[in-house]
Formats: C-alpha cells, sequence, structure tokens
C-alpha cells in the first residue's frame, strides 16, 4: 500500500511517549515536532493511529501543499484540487485555518476562501455546492499556512480522541483522557504489578490503566471521520477492528482507585462501568494520607487538588502529610505526582528521580517521579556496605 505523511497532534509533554506509541502500530520515519508527531505510514497505519494511540488527540492526512502570496492564489490552487474524488456534495464540510507569517492574518479568511474553492468547484461540476456544518460536519479540513507555505489536511479523526466517551460524570478537575494515559506511559508501569490512584477523582487514571493492561484500544467502540471519506477501505477497517479485538486480554494486576470523597468514588466507578473496565479496577472510599499499597512494588499515581480549581483550607499541609504517607508506607514503590503547584510538591519532602513538564489545560504542571526506600538514605548506604 501505499505511503504517505501523517501528522498526529498531541499534548505538551507526551510527545516522546507519542513516538514509541507509533512504533507499535508500524509508523515510519517518525519526527517529534511542537506538540505532534509526524510520520509515515499507510492507509492500516492511518486507521491505526486513529484506533490505538492513547497520547493523540486528532490524526491528520496531509493531502494538499503549494505555496500561495495572497488570497487569490490560495483561492486558486485550493480550487485545482479534485475534492470531489473525496467527498460528495451531499456531506456537509468544516474547514479550520491556521496562519503564521506576515502574508496571510486572518485565519478565519483562509478558511473562507478555501472553502469558497471548494464550493465553487462543486458548484461548477455539479450545479449544487456541499454546506457548511461547523459543530458537527461529516468531513473536516484543516488549512496551515506557514509565511507563504499552505498545507491542506484532511482530519481523519472527527471528535477529538481524547474523549473516549466513558467520562460521562466529572467531579472536581478531572485530566484528559490522553494526558492520564500518557502520564501511566511515561511511568513506565508493566502492567502487572499494583497500580494505586488514591485521589482517584471521576477515575481517569485507573481507567486508562486498565485499558492499557488489557490492551483495549481506546477507540474501540466509536466512529472516525476517515469512515466517511470516498476514499474510505470497509474490508481493511474490519480486517483492523477484528484483530484489535481479538488482541483483547484479560489482565492479573491490581488496580485501584480510591477517594476520600465518597461521590468522587461513585462517579469514578459509572465512568469506569461505562468504559467495561470496572471489573478490573478495585473501588475505595478512603483518605490517601492513611492508605496502604497491598504490594511492596505498586506504581501509586496521584493528581491531587493544585488549590487552583479546588479550594482547600490546609492545602500545603495535605502535601506535607503525602509525603510523610509515602516515607512510611511506600517503601519499594514508586510514585508518581502531577501539580501545578510547585511550591506544594516541594513539602512532599522527597527528592524526586525525574521531573516533567506537562500541561494540565492551561495550567502549566510539574510531574515528579519519587522512588521510595526503606530507612534513610544514610541506613541505605550502610545496608549496601554490608
Ligand atoms: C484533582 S482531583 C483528581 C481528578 C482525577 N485525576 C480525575 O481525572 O478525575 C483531586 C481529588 O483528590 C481527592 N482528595 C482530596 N484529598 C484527598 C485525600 N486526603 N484522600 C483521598 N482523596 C483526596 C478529591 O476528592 C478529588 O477527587
Amino acid at each position: 500500500m501505499e505511503k504517505f505523511q501523517i501528522i498526529a497532534k498531541t499534548l505538551f509533554g507526551l510527545e516522546e511517549v507519542l513516538v514509541e506509541e507509533l512504533k507499535l502500530i508500524g509508523a515510519t520515519d517518525i519526527e517529534p515536532l511542537n506538540r505532534a508527531v509526524s510520520y509515515y505510514g499507510d492507509e492500516e497505519v492511518l486507521y491505526k493511529s486513529n484506533l490505538h494511540l492513547r497520547t493523540a488527540l486528532t490524526i491528520l492526512k496531509p493531502i494538499l501543499e503549494f505555496k500561495a502570496k495572497n488570497e487569490t492564489e490560495l483561492y486558486m490552487k485550493a480550487k485545482e484540487f479534485k475534492w470531489e474524488e473525496l467527498f460528495n456534495v451531499d456531506q456537509t464540510l468544516s474547514i479550520d485555518g491556521f496562519a503564521s507569517g506576515d502574508l496571510f492574518t486572518h485565519s478565519k479568511y483562509i478558511a473562507l476562501k478555501v472553502k469558497d474553492a471548494i464550493a465553487d468547484r462543486f458548484r461548477e461540476q455539479f450545479e449544487i455546492r456541499p454546506n457548511v456544518d461547523v459543530l458537527n460536519p461529516d468531513i473536516k479540513f484543516n488549512v496551515h499556512i506557514a509565511t507563504d507555505k499552505v498545507t491542506i489536511s484532511i482530519d481523519t479523526t472527527g471528535e477529538q480522541l481524547g474523549k473516549r466517551g466513558y467520562r460521562q460524570e466529572n467531579v472536581f478537575a478531572p485530566l484528559a483522557e490522553p494526558l492520564a494515559a500518557g502520564i501511566i506511559l511515561l511511568s513506565g508501569w508493566d502492567k502487572e504489578s499494583e497500580f494505586f490512584d488514591g485521589m482517584c477523582g471521576s477515575g481517569t487514571f485507573a481507567i486508562e490503566a486498565a485499558l492499557i493492561a488489557t490492551n483495549t484500544p481506546p477507540g474501540l467502540n466509536r466512529n472516525f471521520a476517515f469512515e466517511k471519506l470516498n476514499t474510505f477501505n470497509e474490508e481493511l477497517w474490519q480486517k483492523i477492528l477484528t484483530e484489535a479485538k481479538e488482541n483483547v486480554v484479560p489482565t492479573s494486576a491490581t488496580i485501584r482507585a480510591s477517594d476520600v470523597y465518597k461521590k468522587a468514588v461513585h462517579i469514578a466507578r459509572s465512568n469506569a462501568e461505562r468504559a467495561n473496565m470496572d471489573k478490573w479496577i478495585e473501588f475505595d472510599i478512603a483518605d490517601f494520607l492513611h492508605s496502604r499499597p497491598k504490594t511492596s512494588k505498586a506504581t501509586v499515581i496521584l493528581n491531587p487538588p493544585y488549590g487552583e480549581r479546588i479550594q482547600m483550607r490546609d492545602l500545603l499541609g495535605m502535601y506535607q502529610e503525602i509525603g510523610n504517607n509515602l516515607k512510611k508506607n511506600f517503601a519499594g514503590c514508586e510514585a508518581w505526582i502531577i501539580s501545578s503547584n510547585i511550591e506544594a510538591l516541594k513539602l512532599i519532602g522527597l527528592k524526586p528521580s525525574k521531573k516533567v513538564a506537562l500541561f494540565n489545560g492551561k495550567l502549566e504542571c510539574k510531574l515528579h517521579k519519587f522512588e521510595l526506600f526503606r530507612g534513610t538514605h544514610k541506613e541505605r548506604v550502610m545496608r549496601r556496605r554490608i
């Protein structure tokens, strides 16, 4: 099958995780960009990207590249493309525009010009033009202009991949699903040992962990925009879907989700039921400050309140208590904590062995990794000498 360039958009800080995911689905010439990864693949890789990638948001397929110095050139060159081979006149479309450089300054206007080019081409051929539907289009295009370099891509995804569909109820400040999945993949959790989110909120980490452990593709129960294109290969898609379903496995890992707030645990459980992952997760109403791991090799992932969207009386004291409990009860385990509150993170009182910069929505965050050893540093050095 013919190979072409594909661009997967992602979140800041997850580019390298996405590169690793792409290697597993047969992508080649992989190149991390800013909040995106460029790679090459055939139609199979394109479909698999939408189905399997946990840290991608949108999969774009560039279809047209040319140079234009003004709107007339943009319109003329866009009109030359055989849009009628891609989709039918009775399908609705929407176009997003992004411009940088000083030749084109209005993103909305460039989108409008390309829309006019497509509509006029259809009208000249069929005496009828496709309608625009900004909210729920069948086909979505993306026009990107960097100075005079125009790239027009098809959005092959449709509704963003991050919207997995299981999270219909949220507690305060939930993490985006691709961010939660990205943090789990960054942690290197082995999918077999204990996984513990002691501040689970709406359950995103535990649900994503169960999806990963069972090899369940995040996009198994949804539709994608590529299915509406004239170039859609139904037979290939059914083969990929069947293969993916056959590769789903049960997990023996202990995956735990608890929260001090009873309603959060109820919501997390309902979300897990919707994702069909509830049978792999142990839910509990518990204060993390007094929780313990069930085994000595747990991966703990916490997204405590930051004090931004959730106001708490003694936020700093709570971070101190998280650190105290980790030191006291989690020897042998690894803890990963994400927060935008850097002052509070310092109060954990443990030296992070790794720091990763991420964004939770617009909030700049740090993800800190803590390796929890038994005893003090001095005692460990002494033990090693004996
Ligand atoms: C930022 S939210 C977590 C959001 C979650 N990651 C999600 O995606 O929905 C923080 C959670 O910590 C919980 N929490 C606060 N203090 C806690 C404690 N001492 N023990 C357990 N949970 C706690 C809150 O109830 C809240 O659900």
